[in-house]
């Protein structure tokens, strides 16, 4: 019995394969390498470089491994892109991961553990966030999410097709040997390290003037190695025969930017330069999670709940890792 981890070679995924292998699944990744780092997938993994959406390779890992359940983390994530080239979104987070469960359906795999977003529900009405809070996404990388999480619950009515959602708050942190390389990169942790370590003069800060504590937005940040282990959990309960479920994962902390700026300078010893400047379009004031779901029905437990040891890890990658798997 082997699992199909789907952009295997990506931050999220990368990790999520590791703890896999670890726990002693048999894994076989695809990934088009086109944001992934092949560096970065498990060598004790089987990995074919592919498209998720070329359905004669699908139906050929799936003739040739015993795949009873898919991980799908294939996906374009930058939310400014997905706005600027919504096309691009649609194709790829859409049409291609349409295709690629239409032929696990077909090959007889029913279960799915979907990475989902927490930009699934737009602008918050209440904090913190619920799986029953409505869903109306502000962009078109949410609404690709979105779409699929709406296919899967289709899928499911129709051909008994399970899946679990998970809706990731903000993803931080690394394990040894696994980090987060994006490029370009645009998320805050990375950012405010690479100005640690000197590659960037000043850390920009989007927007003082939120209905937050100092002014700066708040966000739950959920370490790496949790979103994973949530993962191979969500597998565990579809494989006992749980229900197809949508399950917020964070750990029900919000740090402003600020705060996390001062974080970052305490583990790293670095002055770190920031700049306030204009809101970035597109931001929330708030963004934490309720998790208790992932709690009840996954007995998920984070390891990683403080923000300074998520930052920590970081920057072991980082300090290690300066320009990423090249390095
Ligand atoms: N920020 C800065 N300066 C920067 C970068 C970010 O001030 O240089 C701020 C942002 O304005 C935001 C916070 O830091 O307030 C976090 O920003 P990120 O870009 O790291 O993350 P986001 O909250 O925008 O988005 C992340 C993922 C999305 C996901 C969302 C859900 O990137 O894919 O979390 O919570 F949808």
């Amino acid at each position: 019995m082997a699992v199909l981890v789907t952009g295997g070679a990506g931050y999220i995924g990368s990790v999520t394969v590791k703890l896999l292998i670890e726990s002693g699944e048999e894994v076989v990744v695809l990934d088009n390498l086109s944001h992934g780092h092949i560096e970065a997938i498990d060598p004790a993994a089987r990995f074919y470089e592919g498209d998720m959406g070329d359905e004669q390779t699908v139906a050929h890992i799936l003739r040739e491994h015993d795949i009873d359940s898919c991980i799908h983390f294939a996906a374009f994530i930058a939310v400014g892109e997905s706005v600027e080239h919504p096309a691009k979104y649609y194709d790829n987070n859409v049409r291609r991961a349409l295709a690629l469960l239409t032929t696990l359906n077909e090959g007889g795999v029913k279960h799915l553990v979907f990475s989902s977003t927490a930009a699934t529900y737009g602008e918050p009405q209440r904090m913190p966030i619920d799986e029953d809070h409505p869903q109306h996404p502000e962009n078109p990388y949410g609404w690709s999410k979105y779409m699929i999480e709406r296919v899967l619950e289709d899928f499911d009515a129709a051909y008994g097709f399970r899946s679990v959602a998970l809706r990731y708050f903000n993803a931080c942190g690394a394990l040894p040997g696994c980090g987060e390389d994006h490029h370009p990169e645009t998320h805050l942790i990375p950012l405010i390290l690479q100005t640690a370590l000197g590659q960037r003069d000043a850390i920009k800060i989007f927007g003082t003037d939120y209905p937050t504590p100092d002014g700066t937005c708040v966000r739950d940040y959920v370490h790496v190695a949790d979103l994973g282990l949530a993962h191979l959990l969500s597998l565990a309960y579809l494989r006992h025969g749980g229900g197809s479920a949508r399950i917020n994962l964070g750990n029900g902390n919000g740090y402003t930017v600020k705060q996390v700026i001062e974080t970052a300078r305490e583990v790293t010893g670095a002055t770190i330069a920031a700049v306030e400047v204009e809101r970035r379009a597109g931001d929330t004031s708030h963004l934490v999670a309720d998790s208790s779901r992932a709690r009840e029905l996954l007995n998920w437990q984070p390891r990683f709940p403080e923000l300074r040891e998520i930052v920590a890890t970081a920057w072991e990658w980082h300090s290690h890792h300066p320009n990423g798997y090249k390095s």
